[in-house]
């Protein structure tokens, strides 16, 4: 970075945002435009493997160039003691756990609309084309996770707002690592409750980093960790005639065992009822058969049938932009008529207050309250 003094000059340190796995990610703001933000990324403690972790991220971004998909990289400085510090643009909404939590807050929800995971899926897919098919090597993301996906809010967005349709970017390219079929290969070495199948874990390629979009969906859609459950494990693992580790063994946050329990297929299209026998703690959804069929294509084991990038740019991208029209819309359409229908019962208590001498408890008005709020809303917008 050429202009790191003025950097210090002009931001000043707000808040540490999140303690990762390699690194600190801290929030910076300028002085006198209080709306310009700035992420910092230094690594998390004084170790020369973190050093050179980052070094190697911040290389990597500068291999994958810009996207619109991919978070923002400005550049990085090596003059503090604990180098590098790297440079990023903020995300507004922070990573998909949190806009997640705040979206079903602010609109009252208990699950994420379709809509959302369309676009999710969507924004995702054009930076993995742009990583796996935009150079002259494929490169392989090797991390795939909610945490490492970050919202923005789109241009022109209320800042107080949380919008349906955030732009989803990519963020840390530290286990980022280029696929040639002839290489050494590398071994995968991202977070075991999104990794591929074994199989695939000795030499890492493209696929991997679908799959890894797949169990996030999963993830995201019905608020369960993509794995087999621990105490499904400890069956499973019988089956297969193995001692199974305790529950407390497994309840260890970084227990060895992380990397034998398999990421799992949930359909995301089973009636709420059905869900538990999948495994899912705390049902909320149902979603379409439509997105089920394109989530069973990205986490699917077989490699003839997971689809690559590039297959589900040409074909899903305008799928989804379809979706994404129509699901808003009648997103929209239900919360409008959920407005209607409270405020209608708050009018119908107000009349019953005033007109509790009404002597032979007929309906005596016929107001348009009385409407049902499908056909207020179609009258609106006919
Ligand atoms: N540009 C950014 N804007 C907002 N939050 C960010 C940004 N970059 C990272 N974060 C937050 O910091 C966390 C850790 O960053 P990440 O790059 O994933 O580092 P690590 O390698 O430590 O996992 C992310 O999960 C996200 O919550
Ligand atoms: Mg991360």
């Amino acid at each position: 970075m050429s202009n790191i003094h003025l950097f210090y000059q002009s931001y000043s340190f707000e808040k540490i945002i999140q303690k990762g796995g390699e690194g600190k990610v801290s929030a910076w703001r300028h002085l006198v435009n209080k709306n310009m933000w700035v992420a910092v990324k230094e690594p998390r403690k004084d170790s020369r493997v973190l050093r050179n972790q980052l070094m190697k991220e911040a290389k990597n971004l500068h291999t994958i160039g810009n996207h619109p998909n991919i978070v923002q990289f400005y550049g990085y400085d090596n003059s503090h003691p604990n180098p590098p510090t790297l440079f990023f643009e903020m995300a507004s909404l922070g990573d998909l756990p949190k806009y997640k939590v705040s979206l079903m807050r602010a609109r009252q929800l208990n699950a994420v609309p379709e809509a959302t995971l369309w676009k999710l899926v969507a924004d995702m897919v054009k930076a993995l084309h742009w990583m796996h098919n935009g150079h002259s090597v494929p490169y392989v993301h090797g991390d795939i996770k909610p945490s490492n996906i970050l919202a923005v809010s789109p241009p022109g967005t209320n800042p107080s707002d949380i919008p349906l349709l955030p732009t989803f970017k990519l963020c840390d390219f530290t286990h980022m690592v280029p696929y040639r079929e002839d290489g050494p290969g590398t071994p995968f070495y991202g977070t075991p409750e999104y990794a591929p199948p074994h199989v695939e874990r000795r030499h890492v390629n493209t696929p991997i980093d679908i799959y890894g979009l797949g169990a996030t969906l999963q993830e995201v859609a019905l608020d369960v960790l993509p794995v087999l459950s621990n105490i499904k494990f400890r069956d499973y693992w019988r089956m297969m005639n193995k001692t199974p580790p305790s529950l407390r063994e497994l309840n260890n946050d970084d227990h060895r065992w992380r990397w034998d329990i398999p990421v799992i297929y949930r359909p995301l299209n089973i009636p709420l009822k059905q869900q538990i026998q999948w495994d899912v703690p705390n049902p909320r959804a149902t979603y379409s058969d439509e997105l089920n069929e394109w989530y069973t294509r990205l986490l699917h084991h077989s490699l003839d049938k997971r689809f690559s990038a590039a297959v589900l740019h040409q074909y899903f991208i305008p799928v989804a932009d379809v979706q994404i029209r129509l699901l808003v819309a009648k997103f929209e359409c239900s919360q409008a008529a959920k407005e209607l229908s409270l405020s209608r019962t708050a009018w119908k208590v107000r009349r019953e207050g005033k007109d509790s001498g009404c002597e032979d408890g007929s309906e005596e008005y016929d107001s348009p309250s009385t409407m049902t709020p499908r056909e207020v809303l179609f009258t609106k917008f006919t």
